[in-house]
């Protein structure tokens, strides 16, 4: 296979995924370490016989070589996974289901992961590059591919504790050594990289903040491949024109320059996010940090593609107990409200531009705010849904040449700049910046 091939098409690349596996297995010299990163990719894998076939054996030729009293990490995880029962024909390590709107992976092998630098507490997202701590350059299995995509140096590697098949780490510039915080050079970079590869399958890239379930504070992604539409991608939600308001805060943007304004904010105001990057798109989420908040005992912390819908979770018990309910509380939990908490505004979707009509104002519901959105003429207006007055509910109010009046006492506001045209109310109410997309309004909610 040609160098750039393996992207040619995901048969290719599972190719290149499982013979890099295979070559990491035939080393003479094979560690606990490395033996667990091929078993926790390859339970992906089941249906490869013979490779699996060789993994039984080197996992025989490891247990007879092992000291059984080993501490470290890994030699720990290898003496729990060398117990296992493991049964390829009647495969139990892995099972998919769908609660809801939500994808629910139990993967029996994710729960010998210790808790690490990703689940620690740390409260800023841009730390400098410590050679000293673990980097990408530090491991010796061979990588999965390095080369060139666009123009830019690129190694990929992969995921020691993969929540899904053929998921990787992608690592831009890994000879200099950068820190996980994101430039606009970048962020630019894996917004065209998405969409370059997007011409030959399904692709996405995930990207975790320092404090937002970052593993290593070396600059990376991860990529997924050949996958199925993501929930959050799913038409059902208000961010993408349907009518269900997702339970995380999210910003959904369509071009680079636009989703850099708010990671800069995030950047500058020392937000941890994760990011999601999708085919001409950028889904934003920030987030608490990793430790400030109580992490859902059922699963792996919250990174990226849990923000995007999908739950690893370790035992049957609990993947039976999950409910709906419970998986959105847990998204809104880490969730945060970017003016409540930061003092930041910005736009976020309040409402599709089908359901504001002529004539009736629209009650919106968002944020925590009630607010009351009005189409007047081409134009789109939105203003807060609670009179000065008394309280009144003015979405409920009657509009008129761009005025609305409060169905309690009649008072009547300018919905353009929030004026008093008539009272009894005193005080203006508060309006809102709006701007369109296609299909829905988005307004600034400061
Ligand atoms: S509450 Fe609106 S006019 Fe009294």
């Amino acid at each position: 296979m040609e160098n750039n091939e393996i992207f040619s098409s995901v048969t290719n690349f599972h190719t290149a995924f499982i013979n890099g596996l295979d070559k990491i297995l035939s080393s003479e010299d094979l560690k606990p370490a490395s033996f667990n990163l091929v078993f926790g990719n390859a339970i992906y894998h089941h249906q490869e016989r013979e490779f699996l076939e060789r993994l039984e054996s080197a996992k025989a030729k490891l247990a007879a070589a092992i000291d059984p009293n080993s501490t470290d990490d890994d030699s720990v995880i290898f003496l729990k996974l060398k117990d296992m029962k493991l049964d390829w024909q009647n495969w139990t390590m892995l099972e998919d289901r769908k609660i809801n709107s939500w994808n629910v992976q139990l993967n029996k092998f994710r729960v010998l992961k210790p808790r690490g630098f990703s689940d620690l507490l740390i409260t800023q997202v841009h730390l400098p590059f410590n050679g000293n701590d673990f980097n990408f350059n530090k491991i010796s299995d061979p990588t999965l591919w390095s080369g060139e995509i666009i123009g830019r140096k690129v190694s990929l590697y992969y995921n020691k504790f993969p929540n899904k098949d053929l998921q990787t780490l992608l690592v831009l510039d890994p000879d200099q050594n950068k820190e996980q915080f994101l430039t606009e050079e970048d962020h630019n970079f894996v917004f065209e990289m998405t969409s370059s590869l997007s011409r030959l399958y399904n692709v996405s890239f995930g990207y975790n903040s320092l404090g937002a379930s970052a593993s290593i504070n070396h600059l990376h992604f991860h990529l997924m491949i050949g996958i199925e539409k993501l929930p959050v991608a799913e038409d059902e939600w208000l961010h993408n024109g349907g009518s269900k308001t997702y339970p995380a805060n999210i910003y959904v943007f369509n071009n680079p320059e636009e989703s850099w304004k708010l990671i800069d904010k995030l950047n500058q105001k020392n937000v941890a996010y994760n990011i999601l990057y999708l085919p001409g798109k950028v889904f934003i989420f920030p987030r608490k940090f990793m430790g400030t908040y109580k992490a859902v005992p059922w699963s792996t912390s919250f990174g990226w593609l849990q923000f995007s819908g999908n739950f690893t979770v370790y035992d049957e018990d609990a993947v039976n107990r999950l409910t709906e309910d419970i998986i959105n509380e847990a998204l809104q939990d880490a969730s945060i409200k970017l003016e409540e908490q930061t003092g930041m505004g910005t736009y976020i979707t309040i409402a599709k531009l089908e359901d504001v009509k002529e004539g009736k104002p629209h009650c919106v519901d968002v944020e925590g705010k009630s607010l009351a959105v009005f189409k007047v003429g081409d134009e789109y207006f939105a203003t807060t849904g609670i009179c000065t007055h008394a309280g009144g509910p003015l979405c409920q109010g009657e509009i008129v040449n761009g005025v609305v009046t409060c169905p309690w006492h009649g008072s009547q506001f300018d919905v353009k700049n929030g004026k008093v045209e008539r009272g009894p109310a005193k005080d203006p109410i508060k309006t809102y910046k709006l701007r369109k997309t296609d299909t829905t309004l988005e307004a600034d909610l400061v």
